[in-house]
């Protein structure tokens, strides 16, 4: 199946995705024209979507665009990787359970923004990652997988964040995988 990644940043988790030799990404749609991920998309000759919300009446109207774009493409799968929008109930309705989002913590810890961040200056002793499907809430919806990070104390945010993303990095491709292959398992 034909699957789109959403990123507005940094894009280390679509590289992650990408570098995995059983996954081929057919779209990267991104809200930020400046965001290094696009970059990344371009250099692996991944097409892109960008778009700037500004430029839209409104939500429902760049989702309308976005939604054209993965027609093109025949999209089948979308997985949020650092998408800093809410989705809106015109994708969330088209693509009902096949919209995945990764999250920095172990929710319903620390939802939104600044996650790792928070969970430091908590004092927490363990945080983690959380893949889980997307509904309409900030960082909520069913979880499909969590994995604690320890926190150690002679960690600062630096070592804590690479812990973190190195666990990202090894559990959204093979998540990824397992999700879009559940229909050929079963069939
Ligand atoms: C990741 O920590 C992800 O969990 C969160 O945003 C960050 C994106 O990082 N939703 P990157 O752009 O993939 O490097």
């Amino acid at each position: 199946p034909n699957i789109s990644i959403f990123a507005s940043g940094r894009g280390s988790n679509f590289k992650a995705i990408i570098a995995d030799q059983s996954l081929t990404c057919q779209l990267l749609v991104s809200d930020n024209p400046t965001a290094p991920v696009i970059e990344i998309a371009k250099k692996h000759h991944i097409p892109t979507f960008t778009f700037e919300p500004k430029q839209y009446a409104d939500k429902a109207s760049y989702e309308q665009a976005i939604l054209a774009a993965l027609k093109k493409y025949e999209i089948e799968w979308i997985f949020l990787a650092g998408y800093m929008r809410m989705i809106g109930p015109n994708l969330l309705n088209e693509y009902t359970g096949k919209i995945v989002n990764i999250h920095p913590s172990l929710s319903p810890a620390f939802p939104g923004k600044d996650a790792i961040t928070r969970a430091y200056k908590a004092r927490s002793e363990q945080t983690g990652v959380t893949i889980h499907y997307v509904d309409e809430g900030m960082d909520t919806g069913p979880i499909i997988c969590q994995q604690p990070v320890p926190i150690h104390e002679q960690d600062t945010l630096e070592t804590l964040q690479t812990r973190i993303q190195k666990t990202e990095h090894q559990l959204y491709p093979k998540v990824i995988k397992e999700l879009i292959n559940v229909k050929t398992l079963v069939e």
